[in-house]
């Protein structure tokens, strides 16, 4: 049944829908819980308001903000009879992938401390992070030793930090045709 859930962008006849999701999903809420103010957020360039459905029926939602400085997740909400079941993870992937394809480099995402299962839900989503961070780490520091012992081969000792960063986003193989392209070529 999950295969059936799709997350596609919220379209303006829906605002109603949501403003009911979240408070079916107890999310806080907020003075700018308007239809007026929905829409206003989803036809502005930064705005993205993503929804999970499933046959039909809308059963998530997920906002995105870009400020042209930093990412924003909020109002991430999966109705209670459809938690745990990987759908907030899919939300947030999926909002994460939009907010960097408009340029986001830093996100941001304010969670109440109060809110137990919020809280347990981020820390669930920054082992990935950290998994990534120590294979980006690990990389970084092979790159940097190979830059100083292959310079002499490669006639280079700058490391395109940026480009292997994508890579490994791109989850592109670490293979010497990956390194050769960041930190040189060996010269004939
Ligand atoms: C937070 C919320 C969106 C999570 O949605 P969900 O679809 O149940 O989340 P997922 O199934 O994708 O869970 C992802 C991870 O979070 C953990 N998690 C989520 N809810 C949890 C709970 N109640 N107890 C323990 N762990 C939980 C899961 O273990 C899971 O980790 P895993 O995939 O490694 O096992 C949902 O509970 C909700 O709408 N809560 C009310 C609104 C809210 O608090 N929103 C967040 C505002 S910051």
């Amino acid at each position: 049944m999950d295969e059936d859930i799709i997350i596609r962008p919220c379209r303006t006849d829906e605002c109603e829908i949501i403003l009911k999701l979240w408070q079916d999903a107890g999310s806080t809420p907020s003075v700018s819980d308007t239809i007026d103010n929905l829409k206003k957020e989803m036809q502005s360039d930064g705005g993205i308001l993503l929804v999970a459905e499933c046959e039909g029926t809308i059963i998530g939602t997920v906002m995105g903000g870009w400020d042209g400085w930093r990412g924003n997740i909020y109002r991430l909400a999966v109705l209670p009879d459809f938690r745990l079941r990987g759908i907030g993870r899919r939300l947030v992937r999926e909002v994460e992938r939009q907010l960097v394809d408009r340029g986001a480099r830093k996100l941001s995402i304010l969670v109440e401390k109060n809110e137990n299962i919020a809280v347990t839900f981020w820390d669930a989503m920054k082992n990935s992070n950290r998994h990534w961070l120590a294979a980006n780490m690990t990389g970084e520091a092979f790159l940097g030793f190979g830059a100083f012992n292959t310079k002499k081969i490669t006639g280079q000792d700058v490391i395109d930090f940026l480009k292997f960063r994508q890579d490994i986003v791109e989850t592109k193989t670490w293979d010497l045709d990956m390194f050769a392209e960041v930190l040189g070529k060996p010269q004939k």
